[in-house]
């Protein structure tokens, strides 16, 4: 396995840091001489680039959020002439400006060999297919995880999203190794393997690579026994890069295994936005350190998670994100995470793990709905139990009322990409 592994990978903690550091002052330095938001920026703070000394000076400097993104939309973060610029991507955003970023030349093969090494990391090896079901576009999943295929020499299937029993057929095939897709749609694809009779535990696929939105070990667990696969979990954002900032390794699935040589990860107090120390929960947020077109100084992610030390790597391991903080319901007091209702749904018996969050404004009260799918076959005895074991389970684990409401198989709508978990209609008029 060392053979295989960059150069990077087989780095001890010390030689990475040096070299992180090295990089990150030379990023500071591109970021305030090129780019009048940040120039702006850490003169308000009192600082210079040369005042970062050690890692820990990072912590110094000003944060940037999505927020300064969409005040320089469309190329204002740019650090590089437009013509230097080979890419651009964008992320839909669901409301105003989507936020743009921009490759180089060279951020392309450096985004290309991170991926290279993730689907690596999560088995892949030259020779091998890949399917990607992850949209093509703007979207960086699709040729994010189509060019890293290639870097590690494997054979592309650029599928796309959409058109299930296509992907099916395809599937059944070209017989592929490696699946990448959200898990979400990953469990549409896996309806319409049942419904054209075909038992998806039969397919070539070893591997699948999921990522773009949050999911549990419940998840994982239901996955790959039911395409009898490993589920492993890959991490990224646009304004980062795009898929292939982090990656769990499938020999441990212990959390993801940050790509430092070209990210550096901290984890804050999402109120206060002070560094918080290994272990601890709190909002990630990420420095790039190679990018020439678009580099990002401490960036709010907004994803909720804890740093961990490195294990099958020398890399530090986020642990799976637990949620973004824009999906955090606050119910009465109570925080909820559409994950934590996963992991419950997913636990129960003759429920399906197909689920969405239904808020509703009754009076002056919030109140959330479960709506999870029945599995086919369950009888109205079944259902009632699993209503009443969802609605006991969240009001013990998670301390707070819901209704749950147990619909009829496929009835619920179904993912093609990310999937939208919540639905919140507590603004729309009362009819
Ligand atoms: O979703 C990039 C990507 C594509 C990652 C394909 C992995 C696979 P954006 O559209 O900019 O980029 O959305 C980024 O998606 O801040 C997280 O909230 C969420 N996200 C991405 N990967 C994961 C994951 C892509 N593995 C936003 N677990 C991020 C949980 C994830 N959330």
């Amino acid at each position: 396995m060392t053979a295989l592994l960059d150069a990077a990978e087989r780095m001890d903690r010390d030689e990475l840091e040096a070299l992180q550091l090295e990089r990150l002052r030379a990023t500071l330095h591109r970021a305030y001489d090129r780019v009048g938001h940040y120039r702006a920026a850490f003169d308000r703070a009192g600082l210079r680039p040369d005042d970062c000394r050690s890692l820990a000076d990072l912590a110094r400097f000003p944060f940037t959020t999505k927020a300064d993104l969409r005040d320089n939309y469309p190329f204002g973060m740019f650090a590089v002439p437009e013509d230097q610029v080979r890419r651009i991507h964008a992320s839909s955003g669901t409301t105003g400006r989507p936020t743009v970023v921009g490759y180089t030349e060279k951020d392309l093969d450096t985004w290309a060999d991170v991926v290279a090494r993730s689907i690596r990391a999560a088995g892949g090896r030259p020779g091998q297919k890949v399917h990607i079901a992850y949209g093509y576009g703007l979207f960086t999943g699709g040729l994010g995880a189509h060019y890293g295929a290639e870097r590690l020499g494997c054979t592309v299937v650029p599928a796309s999203g959409g058109m299930t029993a296509r992907q099916v057929q395809l599937i059944q095939d070209f017989r592929p190794d490696i699946i990448m897709v959200t898990p979400s749609y990953m469990l549409t694809i896996l309806d319409e393997f049942e419904r054209q009779g075909v038992d998806p535990r039969t397919t070539s696929l070893k591997v699948g690579i999921f990522g773009a939105e949050p999911w549990t070990q419940e998840m994982r667990r239901e996955i790959e026994e039911r395409f009898a696969i490993d589920a492993v979990d890959i991490y990224g954002l646009s304004e980062v890069m795009g898929p292939g900032v982090a990656q769990e390794c499938v020999e441990t699935k212990d959390g993801l295994h940050i790509w430092e040589d070209h990210f550096y990860p901290e984890v804050v107090d999402p109120f206060t936005g002070e560094v918080l120390p290994e272990g601890s929960e709190g909002e990630l947020v990420f420095t790039s350190l190679t990018k020439e077109a678009m580099p990002v100084i401490r960036y709010r992610t907004r994803d909720l998670t804890r740093l961990l030390p490195g294990t099958a790597r020398v890399f530090r391991r986020m642990e799976k994100v637990t949620g973004r903080s824009d999906d955090l319901v606050i119910l009465r007091g109570v925080n909820l995470f559409p994950t934590q209702i996963e992991e419950i749904v997913l636990r129960t018996p003759a429920v399906s793990p197909h689920f969405q969050l239904r808020l509703t404004r009754e009076g002056r009260l919030d109140v959330l709905t479960v709506r999870a799918e029945a599995r086919a076959g369950a009888t109205p005895e079944q259902r009632s139990a699993a209503a009443a074991s969802v609605a006991a389970a969240v009001k013990d684990g998670i301390g707070v009322s819901v209704g749950v409401e147990i619909v009829d198989p496929e009835t619920l709508e179904r993912s093609v990409g990310k999937f939208r978990r919540i639905v919140d209609e507590r603004d729309r008029p009362r009819d």
